[in-house]
């Protein structure tokens, strides 16, 4: 159907504020919402965080209400009590209760389960519901998401940090850390909205790190170390940690002793196989977002995998020089940051007296 130019602008201003969620969202899709009367706008929202509030919800709770003559446009259609996710309400009761009596949509949701579920809730309810013509919301805002519904797999993030030099350590062990203290938060505040945090076992054994997201998110966040050979000792801090969050030990069937108390042990019998075995497992888990924190061997893996969707690479000013601590054999891995599937570079930003690259494969 068609806009008319007040629906049309307020669409079209949700779609930039959809944007603003593009990479902090993923694997749900960003969507923008604006409340308006006529050219007035009357508040606005989006969804801003994985597992935060959603923009319909946002924008509402921003207009404290709304008028009985007021229209919320929406990039996407709303999630109904049928497809609510398990994080937050949903949208379409909060419209209802509003008292909006009449939404724009910019597109239906294109999960076939929930498809067109708040639509006839919404009509169901009086509340007249204008979707727009195709193309109104630009296929950007929602690739991700159509992918991620054809995938059986979590949205994989994967971070690191490197020197000019390309090394991942300092092979002298001297510094613990290679990126800027500025960095490190960003990385925490990441962990604060993934659902599990992944490293490899030569990580722990040699870094020993908790892998709590500090502040703590409002999720628990599941933290997973990759051991096949079941080769972490039971005394490693992530072991003894139960009381900072969940913790899963993939290993090998019947390899080494049996898990720590507190510790949920996942035997799989390829546990190498990423694409077909670990990955599918977490899904069905309810991992949705899974943060890969390396080091080196893991990050080839995933990347040789071709399971990355989006990599936070810091390149801090440092040349460490001397032996060992470089960079991963990418090998095969190295497809997936060159030729045909090289990366988008969303951004490139400073964080510190680091060079903070963004890049973003679906
Ligand atoms: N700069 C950074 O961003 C950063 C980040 C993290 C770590 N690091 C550094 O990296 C160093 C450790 O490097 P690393 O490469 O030994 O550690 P890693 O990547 O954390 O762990 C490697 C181990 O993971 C296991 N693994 C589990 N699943 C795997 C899979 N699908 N493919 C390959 N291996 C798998 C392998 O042992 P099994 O065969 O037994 O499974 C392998 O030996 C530390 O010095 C740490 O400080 C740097």
């Amino acid at each position: 159907m068609d806009l008319d130019p007040h629906d049309a602008a307020a669409l079209a201003r949700a779609v930039a504020l959809a944007d603003r969620g593009r990479g902090e969202v993923e694997p749900n899709p960003p969507v923008g919402a604006v409340l308006y009367r006529g050219a007035q706008v009357l508040a606005e929202g989006f969804h801003a965080a994985y597992g935060g509030m959603h923009a319909e919800a946002a924008a509402l709770a921003a207009a404290g209400g709304a008028p009985p003559d007021a229209t919320l446009a929406v990039t996407l259609e709303p999630c109904s009590a049928r497809a609510a996710p398990k994080k937050q309400p949903p949208c379409t009761d909060a419209i209802l209760r509003s008292g909006v009596r009449r939404v724009v949509l910019g597109e239906i949701d294109p999960d076939p389960r929930h498809q067109g579920a708040a639509i006839a809730a919404l009509r169901g309810a009086g509340v007249e519901v204008v979707t727009a013509p195709a193309g109104s919301v630009p296929a950007r805002l929602l690739a991700g998401f159509r992918a991620h519904l054809l995938r059986d797999r979590p949205y994989v993030l994967l971070k690191w940090a490197q020197g000019l030099d390309g090394r991942w350590r300092d092979p002298r062990g001297e510094e613990r850390w290679i990126s800027s203290p500025e960095s490190r938060r960003e990385v925490h505040r990441l962990r604060a909205h993934v659902d599990a945090v992944a490293v490899g076992s030569g990580t722990v054994i040699e870094d020993d790190p908790r892998l709590t997201a500090r502040p703590a998110g409002e999720r628990p966040l599941l933290r997973i170390v990759l051991d096949a050979r079941a080769r972490v000792a039971s005394g490693a801090r992530l072991f003894s940690t139960p009381e900072e969050g969940a913790v899963l030990w993939v290993t090998a069937q019947s390899a080494g002793p049996p898990p720590p108390a507190g510790v949920e042990r996942l035997e799989l019998a390829r546990p190498h196989d990423l694409a077909g075995a670990l990955l599918p497992e977490l899904r069905r888990r309810g991992v949705g977002r899974l943060l890969v924190e390396g080091g080196p061997t893991i990050a080839a893996a995933f990347l040789a995998a071709g399971v990355v969707d989006r990599a936070w690479v810091f390149v801090a000013p440092v040349v460490h020089g001397g032996a060992g601590g470089a960079a991963p054999a990418l090998g095969a891995g190295g497809a997936m940051l060159a030729g045909t599937m090289r990366p988008e570079v969303e951004s490139v930003e400073r964080s510190g007296c680091d060079a903070w690259f963004k890049l973003c494969w679906s």
